[in-house]
């Protein structure tokens, strides 16, 4: 026995030792604390990277690998009152490099986006190059058919509910839902023909052309709302293509 508990205790030692060796310090604003995004955020990208980044609120002079500050050198997202907060990478270990580049990869700034309080997201990915590529998945399923119905539904077939709606040409939600790659559509699908034409998202499309007003009845989404939708886009029961047509 005393010999599997020393093997027990190398083993340990071991693992502990490799644990603290992909372990790095992040300084982060202190109005961030309170609100909750880095017990979400990090955690996700330890389980990525397998590196554990420990939060010191306070500012350049508390040292840190990587500082998160409103003075930053590369900018990762703003809060609902639009003050900006950004990276800077202060030593330059291949970790922490890591983290500098998680931070500003599509993967990192949804999963910044994907962060809610009461609901609510909190903040946003600051480059419109970034925030263009990025639709949450994230929101509410019943409110997020509702919208797809009075605001897709007028084109797409969503649902049962407008089964013998929409417009034949146009891919119905469950069609949508089967491509493998559904989720890239849909996370821009206001930049895909034929939406720029007829839909706007509150902060993040460019208004309409004055001199070229919408031909089609136009929509207009927060990305709340496209949240909501993708939300219950992933609910959809992919529609199986590629089936024989069967001809009764
Ligand atoms: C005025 C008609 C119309 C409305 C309204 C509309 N769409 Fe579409 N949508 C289309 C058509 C037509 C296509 C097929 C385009 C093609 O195949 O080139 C399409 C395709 C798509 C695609 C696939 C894009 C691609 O290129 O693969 C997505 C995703 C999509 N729509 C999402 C939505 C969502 C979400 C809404 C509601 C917020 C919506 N659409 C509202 C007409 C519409």
């Amino acid at each position: 026995v005393r010999q599997i508990l020393a093997i027990l205790a190398i083993v340990l030692t071991a693992a502990a030792a490799q644990a603290r060796d992909v372990e790095i310090t992040m300084v982060s604003d202190p109005g961030l604390e309170a609100t909750g995004l880095w017990s979400y955020v990090l955690p996700r990208f330890k389980l990525k990277t397998g590196i554990r980044v420990v939060v010191v609120y306070g500012n350049t002079e508390a040292g840190g690998d990587v500082l998160l500050l409103r003075d930053f050198t590369r900018p990762v997202m703003a809060n609902g009152e639009g003050t900006g907060f950004g990276a800077t990478l202060a030593r330059t270990s291949p970790h922490a490099a890591k983290l500098f580049e998680w931070l500003t990869s599509v993967i990192g700034q949804r999963t910044i986006a994907a962060y809610r309080v009461d609901g609510q997201q909190m903040f946003f990915p600051i480059t419109q190059e970034i925030a263009k590529e990025i639709a949450p998945l994230v929101g509410n399923i019943q409110i997020g058919e509702k919208t797809a119905l009075a605001k897709c539904g007028r084109c797409h077939v969503i649902s049962e509910k407008n089964k013998f709606g929409g417009i034949g040409s146009t891919p119905s939600f469950g069609a949508l839902r089967a491509l493998e790659d559904w989720r890239e559509r849909f996370g821009k699908f206001w930049t895909l023909n034929p939406h720029p034409s007829f839909t706007q998202i509150e902060g993040v499309t460019k208004p309409f052309n004055p001199e070229r007003p919408p031909i089609i009845y136009p929509i207009f989404l927060t990305m709340d709302e496209v949240g909501d939708i993708g939300a219950y886009l992933q609910t959809i029961k992919p529609k199986e293509l590629g089936q024989p047509l069967v001809r009764n």
